[in-house]
């Protein structure tokens, strides 16, 4: 299996975590979402891997290289100027000026997800179409992509964001795909263009034949805070097969990276991760946060629902809830 991953957008509903850290490099549960995702990809069988990169293409170099270390073949192709979902797709399947001949696995790289891909692989084999896109269940499709599919498991249609009570169904695209060669053809070169506005609704106008794959894994976009909170706190709670914290569980829920100082009077709330280097001071709460690495907290500060990038630090006696704050430093440990 071959895949494509998209990691080139500029993750803005993130910042500012990702000012200067890609969105899919951003660390869950104090291991980067990409490496979660290249190590299970491996597991699953793939082997090559091209990754779309755009903003901040550099950071992909300097962690992944050529992929050896994960056991893959990774090449890193970076589009001259932002081409969009499927702009992209259609420039990382041209190698040497030629589209690649057979199937190919599209993810967007900003979903933790135990989605199985030979399966998705193995469907879109048996369905035939030109292309399959992964599709999950949700009680409120109001935020996502709706993708309506007949009972023989045809796409018919798509809609994007319904307003509430108009949804046609409550199948939501999960950002996996599988493309023939002749629907990334359908794409035009060098131009910008995204899968869900642009090319499906093409090939279902030009009578394509699209197949939805459901499926129940679980999945998880980690492009808002609450998204990243929710994908931390999964991994944090051990409900994830196959992910686990980067660290040693100091209570239940709660972990701590190398070399962390907690102060004896300070309160702790699962699911919370302190990263390496972190400090916490006197009669700091922590309630349901994610800590990068090396931050520190003032004594008496409160800490609820939030994010603090590498580096960061809390004053005493601040309240911080429901934020991200950012900082110039990256991550440095390899995970
Ligand atoms: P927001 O700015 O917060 O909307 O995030 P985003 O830019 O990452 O957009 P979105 O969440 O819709 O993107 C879904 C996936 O596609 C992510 O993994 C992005 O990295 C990727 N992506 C989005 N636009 C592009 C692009 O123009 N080029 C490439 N290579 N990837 C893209």
């Amino acid at each position: 299996m071959r895949a494509i991953i998209l990691v080139g957008g500029l993750g803005t509903r993130l910042r500012p975590l990702t000012d200067n850290l890609p969105k899919p490099l951003v660390p869950i549960a104090g291991v980067p979402l990409m490496t979660r995702t290249l190590r299970r990809l491996q597991a699953q069988g793939v082997r090559e891997v091209v990754l779309a990169v755009q903003y901040l293409a550099a950071a992909f170099h300097k962690r992944y290289g050529d992929g050896a270390a994960l056991g893959l073949r990774l090449r890193i192709v970076e589009e001259p100027q932002p081409l969009g979902t499927a702009g992209a797709v259609r420039y990382a399947a041209t190698l040497a000026g030629e589209l690649s001949d057979g199937p190919t696995l599209v993810l967007n790289g900003d979903e933790l997800t135990t989605l199985d891909v030979a399966a998705l692989w193995r469907h879109h084999q048996t369905a035939g179409g030109l292309a399959t896109i992964a599709v999950r269940q949700v009680v409120d499709p109001t935020a996502f992509g709706v993708v309506v599919s007949d009972a023989a498991g045809r796409v018919t249609a798509f809609q994007e964001k319904p307003a509430a009570g108009t949804a046609l169904a409550n199948t939501i695209n999960s950002g996996a795909y599988v493309f023939e060669r002749a629907a990334i053809e359908q794409i035009p070169a060098a131009t910008f263009a995204m899968l869900e506005r642009d090319l499906f609704p093409q090939l279902l106008a030009d009578g394509a034949i699209i197949a939805a794959y459901p499926h129940s894994a679980y999945s998880q976009d980690i492009g808002t805070l609450a998204g990243y909170l929710a994908a931390n706190a999964a991994v944090l709670l051990g409900q994830i097969p196959g992910e686990r914290p980067l660290g040693r569980e100091v209570a239940p829920g709660i972990w701590a990276g190398a070399g962390v100082q907690i102060d004896p009077a300070a309160t702790l709330v699962a699911p919370t991760m302190l990263g390496a280097g972190t400090q916490v001071g006197p009669g700091v709460l922590i309630e349901r946060s994610v800590l990068w690495e090396r931050v520190t907290i003032e004594s008496d500060a409160t800490v609820r629902d939030a994010v603090l990038a590498t580096g960061s630090r809390v004053a005493r006696a601040t309240l911080l809830v429901d934020q991200a704050v950012g900082s110039q430093q990256n991550p440095t440990i390899e995970a």
